[in-house]
C-alpha cells in the first residue's frame, strides 16, 4: 500500500507548486470521479474496491489581462472513493454427493446377560403300578411251639388261681413266694372274669381306693382288645411283665411282675385260654351298665360312694332250653340235685339257680374251668353248650331260688 501512496503525495506537491505562481487562473475543474469499481468475482468474497484514481490536473488556464492578483486556485477535490464491490452472489449449492459405499458389516457384538430361571417343568407322568406284594400271612403269624403245646383250659384255671396245684402252681402263695394277698394276685380280681376290667361286669365292684381293704382295685385295662391285637410273644411278655410292679408290693393295684413266680409253661396255658378258651360272654348274655364308673361324691356335704347299676338280662340268649335241661341232667344233677338246691352257694345263701342267675358273669368260668377240689375243671366246654345250659336255668320254676 505504501507503494501507491508515494506518487499521490507527490503530484498534490506539484499542483500546489502551480497555483502559486498562476496569476488569477481559473480554478480547475473537479477531478473525475473514480471510476466504479469492478464488481468482485461471484463466488468468492470480493477483494475490496480499489480507491478511485485522483481526478487529472485541471489545465492551465491562458494567460489572462493582468488584473488583480488571483485568488490561489481551490485545491483540487480528491477523486471519491471507488464504491465497494458488491458482494459475490452466494456460491450455488453443490450438487447432491454421490451415494457412499456401504459400509463394513460392524464387529460382533458383546455376550447377552444370563437369562431369568425358567419356569418349572410340568408334573412327570404317573408311573405304572407296582407289582402285587407277595402274600400276607395270616395275623398273628404260626403260633411258637411253646403255645401249641400249652393247655388252654388249664390256662383258665390259672387265670382264677394260678398258684393251685391244678393250675400247674405250687400249690400255695406261701409255696410261690408270694406274701402279697391272694386278692392282689389272681387275675381275674384286677381284670375280671370277663377280662373286661371296669369297664365289664366288675364296673361296680369296689378296691382299695373304693373302700375294700382286702382286694386290689379293678384295672381299665380291656384285655379283650388287647388279645386282639397282640401277638403270641407280646401277650407272654405282658402278661410275664418284667417291668411290673414287685409283687410282694402291699396294697398296689398295679399289674405284678410274675416272672419268677408263674412258670413260663403257666403263662403260655394262660396265654391259650386268653385267645382260645375265654368265652366271650356276649353270646351268653346281655349286659347294662348304668351310671358313671365308680367315683366318690359330695352328697350334702357327706363323701360318698357312687356305683354303676348293673343289670343281667337275656341268659343264654338265642340257647336250647331243653338241651340244656338234659345237659344238667346228665353232668351236674349228680352232685347239685335236679333243683339245684343240694350245695348251696355262696355262703348258703345260694341255689345253683339262683347263682347262675345272679352272677352269670362267674358261673360260666366255674363250671368250665371247675370250682374247688370236687367240681372239676372241662366239665362243659363248648360255648353252645354254656348257652344251652344258661337257657334252661333263667328257668325259676325248675331251679328255683332259696
Ligand atoms: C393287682 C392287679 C392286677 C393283677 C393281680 C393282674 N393284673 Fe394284669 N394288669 C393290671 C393293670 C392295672 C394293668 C395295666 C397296666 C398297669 O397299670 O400295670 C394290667 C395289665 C395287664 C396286661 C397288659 C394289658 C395291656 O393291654 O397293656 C395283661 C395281658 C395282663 N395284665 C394280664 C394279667 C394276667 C394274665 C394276670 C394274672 C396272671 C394279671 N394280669 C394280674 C392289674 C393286674
Ligand atoms: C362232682 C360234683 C359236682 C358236679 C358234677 C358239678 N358240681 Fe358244681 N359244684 C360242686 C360243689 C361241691 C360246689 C361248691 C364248691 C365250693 O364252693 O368250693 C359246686 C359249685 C358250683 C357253682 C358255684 C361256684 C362258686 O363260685 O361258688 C356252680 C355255678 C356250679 N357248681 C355249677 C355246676 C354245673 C352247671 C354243673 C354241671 C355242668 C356242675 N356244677 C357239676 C360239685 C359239683
Amino acid at each position: 500500500m505504501k507503494m501507491f501512496m508515494r506518487p499521490l503525495v507527490a503530484s498534490l506537491a506539484v499542483l500546489a507548486l502551480a497555483a502559486c505562481e498562476g496569476s488569477a487562473g481559473t480554478a480547475g475543474s473537479a477531478g473525475a470521479k473514480g471510476d466504479t469499481g469492478a464488481a468482485g468475482v461471484a463466488g468468492a468474497k470480493g477483494d475490496k474496491g480499489d480507491k478511485g484514481d485522483t481526478g487529472a490536473a485541471g489545465v492551465a488556464g491562458a494567460k489572462g489581462d493582468k488584473g488583480d492578483k488571483g485568488d490561489t486556485g481551490a485545491a483540487g477535490v480528491a477523486g471519491a472513493k471507488g464504491d465497494t464491490g458488491a458482494a459475490g452472489a452466494a456460491g450455488a449449492k453443490g450438487d447432491k454427493g454421490d451415494t457412499g459405499a456401504a459400509g463394513a458389516a460392524g464387529a460382533k457384538g458383546d455376550k447377552g446377560d444370563t437369562g431369568a430361571t425358567g419356569a418349572k417343568g410340568d408334573k412327570g407322568e404317573t408311573g405304572a403300578s407296582g407289582a402285587k406284594g407277595d402274600a400276607g400271612q395270616d395275623w398273628p403269624g404260626p403260633a411258637p411251639a411253646a403255645y401249641l403245646a400249652a393247655d388252654g383250659i388249664k390256662g383258665g384255671v390259672a387265670y382264677s388261681e394260678w398258684y393251685a396245684t391244678g393250675a400247674g402252681g405250687k400249690g400255695s402263695l406261701a409255696n410261690a413266694n408270694v406274701t402279697a394277698g391272694a386278692e392282689f394276685v389272681r387275675c381275674k380280681t384286677c381284670h375280671g372274669w370277663d377280662g373286661l376290667g371296669n369297664a365289664g361286669s366288675y364296673a361296680n365292684r369296689t378296691g382299695i381306693s373304693t373302700g375294700e381293704a382286702t382286694r386290689a382295685d379293678v384295672s381299665d385295662v380291656n384285655l379283650r382288645a388287647t388279645v386282639a391285637s397282640a401277638s403270641y410273644q407280646d401277650l407272654y411278655d405282658l402278661i410275664e411283665s418284667t417291668w411290673g410292679r414287685p409283687i410282694n408290693a402291699a396294697n398296689d393295684s398295679r399289674h405284678p411282675a410274675f416272672a419268677g413266680h408263674l412258670e413260663p409253661a403257666q403263662i403260655w396255658n394262660i396265654v391259650k385260654f386268653m385267645r382260645e378258651e375265654w368265652v366271650d360272654p356276649n353270646e351268653l348274655y346281655d349286659l347294662a351298665i348304668v351310671g358313671a364308673p365308680l367315683h366318690y361324691e359330695d352328697v350334702a356335704g357327706v363323701w360318698t360312694l357312687k356305683k354303676p347299676t348293673l343289670t343281667f338280662t337275656n341268659l343264654g340268649k338265642d340257647g336250647d332250653a331243653v338241651a340244656g335241661k338234659t345237659l344238667y341232667a346228665a353232668k351236674c344233677a349228680g352232685c347239685h340235685n335236679s333243683d339245684g338246691k343240694l350245695v348251696l352257694l355262696e355262703k348258703g345263701t345260694m341255689t345253683l339257680g339262683q347263682f347262675v342267675r345272679g352272677k352269670p358273669h362267674e358261673a360260666w368260668f366255674k363250671i368250665k374251668f371247675g370250682q374247688g377240689a370236687v367240681m372239676l375243671p372241662g366239665l362243659v366246654t363248648a360255648t353252645s353248650d354254656l348257652k344251652n345250659l344258661y337257657k334252661a336255668m333263667a328257668d325259676t320254676t325248675a331251679y328255683p331260688n332259696l
